[in-house]
């Protein structure tokens, strides 16, 4: 843990910070994955340091060289990281003080970790928020790819997980593409509210030098600059806007596994999970369990938990920066940690699963799913639906108690309850058809489904 000698505010203190204080304010064993982002950004901060004529030409040659040479050892695993640092920034800062000398001091000129943090975790969300968005992408393109196969594939659609009217599997799943490509869009905001670069706000109240804060955003790729130096050091909006579109994110996975694992049961038998993302069991020989979609339905808990920190912990805080505000690491890490890893186990989860054609049809032959058609029926023959609906109700409670379907049923029965029944009903309360019909925009038949992948594509582009 930190060595006090190491301390670059030590000056001010006279004793040792008790070893408890370094283990509990130390940030390093989490905040080390910002150390791209960081050396990013110092290098840019030294460029326009050097522009500007705050520092020479040559040592910002100095500290440009040094840093790429640190991070280049960073990643092929030369350089580990000092636990005993206070940070990520402080660690990067002294290693290159200790390997270039006076021009690492100079570094730091005009500049406070408490902007140095805000920007780092603004590349950081920028970033991962890409990333995220290019899994979604994938994950989209499975859905479409699966739909495909399955626009005729009939299935009972569900209320209250009560049969309700037949849709097709290509529909339900396009039900999720929906989610996803909001979920995009959400990302997309999310990347927009991000782009703005805090450097120059110094520790809450800017500075005196003439930092030139348009070139630094230039440099790093971000649209503007922070407004308010105040606000720029100590607003984690950004922070709670990617986790609450993670969460999102992990609510339509969490209900789309859901109804895999229902549709995995003995019970329904509508997919079956390919053996690389099923799981055995210790002790039963016969089973074959969904794991993946139970983690991922499980750890969308965390996530939600996440925002609930992260919103906690700004509520009470005075301005502007905060030490509470480290904590905002920890949570932001794990969200996107765990999306990521749920995608990557849920896109190929999905997409190498066996759709069960016929049990879908099966079920979708079961429970009055055509009943609505059959009250259309007479609707459409001029009789009003309020009147229809309670024939059907009727007949339906006949048919229960028969033990019978309303294919079933015949012709002089449906007579006898309504003069308008004739034999074109078997085909209006047909299963195909009653699909077939539902041609409006939106709406589950094949050629409204093709025109929904048509639209979903373009939006994707
Ligand atoms: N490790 C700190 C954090 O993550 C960096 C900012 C520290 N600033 C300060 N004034 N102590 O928030």
């Amino acid at each position: 843990m930190p060595v006090d000698g190491k301390k670059v505010w030590k000056g001010r203190f006279s004793e040792k910070s008790a070893y408890e204080v370094d283990v509990f304010n130390s940030s390093i064993s989490f905040d080390h994955i910002l150390y791209q982002e960081d050396i990013a950004g110092s290098i840019a901060h030294a460029k326009m340091l050097g522009k500007q004529g705050i520092i020479s030409n040559e040592d910002t040659q100095g500290i440009v060289e040094g840093l790429t040479t640190i991070l280049e050892e960073i990643k092929s695993g030369q350089l580990s990281f000092d636990v005993q640092a206070e940070d990520i920034h402080m660690f990067i800062e002294s290693t290159l003080t200790n390997r270039i000398g006076e021009a690492g001091k100079r570094l730091h000129t005009g500049r406070s970790r408490n902007d140095q943090v805000a920007l780092d975790l603004r590349l950081y969300v920028k970033n991962q928020m890409s990333e995220i968005k290019a899994q979604l992408h994938q994950f989209e393109e499975v859905i479409i790819e699966q739909a495909e196969q399955h626009l005729h594939t009939i299935m009972p659609g569900y209320t209250h997980l009560q049969i309700a009217q037949p849709v097709t599997f290509a529909h339900h799943l396009l039900a999720y593409g929906q989610m996803i490509a909001r979920d995009i869009k959400r990302l997309n905001e999310v990347i927009e509210h991000t782009d703005v670069m805090p450097l120059g706000n110094g520790a809450l109240a800017g500075t005196t030098y003439p930092l030139d804060r348009q070139f630094v955003a230039e440099q790093l790729g971000f649209k503007a600059v922070t407004a308010n130096s105040l606000d720029g050091v100590s607003d984690r909006d950004f922070v709670m806007d990617a986790t609450y579109a993670l969460s999102m994110v992990m609510m339509h996975l969490s209900r789309l596994s859901e109804e895999t694992i229902l549709w995995c049961t003995q019970e329904f038998q509508f997919v079956e999970l390919a053996d690389a993302f099923a799981t055995g069991s210790s002790i039963m020989p016969q089973k074959k369990n969904p794991d993946v979609a139970e983690l991922v339905r499980g750890k969308t808990g965390r996530v939600y938990g996440n925002l609930q920190t992260l919103l906690t912990m700004m509520k009470g805080i005075p301005l502007a920066y905060n030490k509470d505000m480290q904590e905002d690491k920890e949570a932001l890490f794990d969200s996107v940690r765990t999306v990521t890893i749920a995608l990557s186990a849920m896109t190929p989860m999905i997409q190498t699963m066996t759709v069960k054609k016929e049990r879908m049809r099966q079920a979708a032959s079961k429970g009055f799913i055509n009943a609505t058609d059959c009250a259309d029926y007479l609707t459409k023959k001029g009789v009003p639906f309020r009147e229809a609906y309670e024939v059907i109700g009727s007949l339906v409670k006949t048919c229960v108690e028969e033990g019978i379907t309303l294919e079933e049923v015949s012709l002089e029965t449906y007579q006898s309850l309504h003069p308008s029944f004739e034999i074109d009903i078997y085909e209006a309360i047909d299963l195909d058809q009653c699909v077939m019909k539902r041609m409006i925009e939106g709406g589950p038949a094949p050629e409204a489904v093709k025109k929904q992948i048509i639209r979903l594509k373009e939006q994707l582009k």
